[in-house]
């Protein structure tokens, strides 16, 4: 019995270290500007205001789509991005001056689907200059193999988010614009793809050089 008192100040200590009273833990300053540090993609990561019509080469092009969503595990055919159950559920559209494509990551190539130049079904005339690349997010939630249509359209939010923030981050990187948005001409979009009922079309990514 003699333990006991010992062990209530022990028990008090460690409801104090784990409750509201615990005393702050200061973390370390980010290393955004050390030699290859990760971290300085972080620091560059902004939604951008502005966009150049300058023309974007294919290397940035494959690039972001394989940093995107590509087969990053050929032996399982997985991808740099996570999806829920695995299902896989985003494609990846780009819209260019010359027409509109759609990702075959399997392939890493670009299918045309049109020769229509899109741009403006996203982008209108709200930004001075039009810029040559913008990719549209699509999640088919027919691919979850279960879940109540709430459960599909929140996993499909969700994946279409992490294959975003792999683009956003890629262009932090390469010291490009970009912007993740939801607006669009919702029905032109959907007409031109001929998306079916299950596809959804979330987020558009214009990308360009900074202006
Ligand atoms: C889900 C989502 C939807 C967005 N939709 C739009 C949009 O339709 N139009 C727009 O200009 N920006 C849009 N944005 C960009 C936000 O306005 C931007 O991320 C926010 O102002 C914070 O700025 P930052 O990204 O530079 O930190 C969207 C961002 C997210 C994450």
């Amino acid at each position: 019995m003699k333990f006991l008192p010992a062990l209530i100040v022990i028990s008090l200590l460690s409801i104090k270290s784990n409750g509201q009273n615990a005393t702050v833990k200061k973390l370390n300053a980010p290393d955004t500007v050390g030699e290859n540090s990760f971290l300085e993609v972080f620091q560059n990561r902004s939604s951008a205001h502005e966009f150049s019509s300058e023309p974007l080469s294919d290397e940035i092009l494959s690039e972001i789509l394989w940093a995107a969503n590509g087969v990053n595990r050929p032996e399982s055919g997985k991808r740099t991005a996570a999806s829920a159950l695995n299902a896989q559920d985003v494609d990846i559209y780009v819209f260019e001056a010359e027409g509109t494509y759609l990702y075959d990551y399997k392939e890493h190539a670009l299918k045309m689907i049109s020769d229509t130049d899109g741009r403006t079904f996203f982008l209108g005339s709200q930004y001075e200059e039009l810029p040559p690349l913008v990719f549209l997010l699509v999640s088919d939630v027919s691919r979850f193999s279960f879940g109540t249509e709430e459960m599909r359209l929140e996993w499909a939010a969700i994946d279409v988010g992490l294959v975003a923030q792999n683009i956003m981050l890629y262009c932090a990187w390469r010291d490009l614009a970009a912007r993740p948005r939801s607006l669009m001409e919702h029905e032109k979009v959907i007409e031109l793809l001929q998306l079916t009922e299950s596809k959804h079309a979330l987020l558009n990514i214009p990308v360009s050089k900074k202006k």
